[in-house]
């Protein structure tokens, strides 16, 4: 807490309220309201949290002016050069980077923890064959709870560090075994031979017939996609895990929730709609009248993987993938006429005072859609990739959230504007 504060004074009573700032260690100062209420009468009103911290917390920091993204402090650049995505779980959850042998220790119980009961196998395919598998992994992954009640009682540190280890570890499971669903094939076991993003690649790709042959290209680009999409601090997704989590809900509803969250097109479901997009769009040459679409508020359209509400300069992430975009479709060989139209989507976007004007800028989404159909990663399970990224920090969140002295349950206030008080009118005389 600073001993700076702002003093507020209600022009219609004259009374006062002097409200403290908080500071964190880096980024703006926040005022505390807490006590507006109390002093003046007076809810605050901020649709979409645009101007509200809802925490503290230590795990992520974003400076949306500059292009800034630091896990635990560490640049994004370097993390996605240098570290590892099991080593980035590590470091999100235990706020430093492991030894050698801290993530032997880690990276062994992950691998250990990723098979999922045959009772869940069975669950899975009690769903219709058609579903899409953002809908199996929100089901499947509520219903951990009901087979590892020993990761119930939130209470006891040791029950949550063992379901944040259990959901890094069986969320890629349960993923590749519902695509396998979505198009009929066995589902895989995972091997506990190979590292994290090899062992998802294998469940999602080796047929029983014969040894899968995988270019270690298409796991290192996994490895990074999933870097970049581990933790985004209080995004809705995670802000939703921390509204169930305040309640007290298990691990898993909490995951589950933070699942749903993810899904829609304005978060991780972007990037399977900018693929949609590009693939409607269909040409390079059509990219003019889309970007007049996009700025037309009667379209209903908008450029999917453009704009963010930090970024207002760049995404850092967006940096990286874009680049790596280049070099993975040219190690896989793969020449993708999509990526000629996202390319002048950008250019022509970048010019144009519509989107200078309101800083959009391509954001993380834009470019990782067109690195996972290189990749061979179906459409429908782009969000879900996200997802698997995304447990490392949802489960970091829910950790810092129960250790939190100031957490209690997430209950705003309303502007009620429905009737006013009005008497009952019985249904013969209406
Ligand atoms: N295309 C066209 N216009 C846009 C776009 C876009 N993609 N994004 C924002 N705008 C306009 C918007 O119409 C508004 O214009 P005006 O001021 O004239 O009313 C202005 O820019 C500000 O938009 P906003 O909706 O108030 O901004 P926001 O911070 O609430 O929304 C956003 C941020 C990411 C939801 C939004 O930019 C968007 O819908 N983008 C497309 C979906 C997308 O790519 N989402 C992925 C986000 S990054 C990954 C993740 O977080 O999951």
């Amino acid at each position: 807490m600073s001993d700076k504060t702002v003093l507020i004074t209600d022009s219609a009573s004259a009374k006062t309220s002097t409200l403290p700032l908080v500071s964190g260690n880096m980024g703006e100062p926040a005022v505390d309201i807490g006590k507006l209420h109390k002093d003046l009468g007076y809810f605050t009103f901020d649709p979409g949290f645009v101007s509200t911290a809802s925490t503290r917390s230590a795990i992520t920091f974003i400076d949306g002016d500059k292009g800034v993204l630091l896990y635990r402090g560490y640049p994004i650049e370097q993390l996605a050069k240098q570290s590892s995505f099991l080593e980035v779980a590590y470091l999100l959850i235990n706020g430093e980077l492991p030894t050698s042998a801290q993530f032997g220790a880690f990276e062994d119980e992950v691998t250990h923890h990723t098979m999922m009961q045959e009772s869940l196998k069975n669950f899975l395919h009690g769903f219709h064959y058609d579903a899409h598998p953002m809908a199996m992994l929100c089901g499947a992954v509520a219903s951990l709870s009901a087979f590892y009640h020993d990761t119930l009682d939130i209470s006891d540190p040791e029950q949550r560090r063992l379901a944040a280890i259990r959901l890094i570890a069986k969320v890629p499971t349960i993923a590749a075994a519902a695509y396998r669903y979505s198009i009929d094939w066995p589902i895989r076991y995972p091997r506990n031979n190979l590292e994290y993003c090899t062992r998802f690649l294998h469940m999602m790709f080796e047929v029983p017939s014969e040894p899968l042959q995988l270019n270690p290209v298409v796991a290192k680009a996994l490895d990074l996609l999933f870097i970049l999409h581990a933790d985004h601090e209080q995004n809705a997704s995670t802000s939703t895990v921390r509204l169930v989590g305040s309640t007290g809900a298990n691990p898993y509803a909490c995951v589950a929730a933070g699942i749903a969250a993810l899904w829609g097109p304005a978060h991780g479901g972007a990037n399977e709609a900018v693929l949609k997009m590009l693939a409607d769009i269909g040409d390079a040459k059509n990219v003019g009248k889309a970007v007049e679409k996009a700025k037309d508020k009667n379209s209903g359209f908008r450029l999917m993987g453009f704009g963010h509400r930090v970024y207002k300069n760049f995404d850092p992430r967006a940096t990286i993938i874009r680049e790596t975009c280049h070099q993975v479709l040219a190690a896989l060989g793969v020449n993708d006429p999509l990526l000629d139209v996202a390319l002048e989507l950008e250019q022509v976007a970048l010019k144009d005072p519509y989107f200078i004007e309101r800083k959009l800028y391509p954001n993380v989404d834009f470019y990782s859609g067109i690195i996972y159909k290189a990749l061979k990663i179906p459409t429908e399970m782009f969000t879900v990739m996200f997802a698997i990224a995304r447990t490392a920090g949802w489960v970091a969140h829910w950790l810092e959230q129960h250790q939190d002295k100031d957490t209690k349950i997430g209950r705003p206030r309303q502007i009620y504007t429905g009737a006013t008080t009005r008497d009952y009118t019985p249904i013969t005389k209406r």
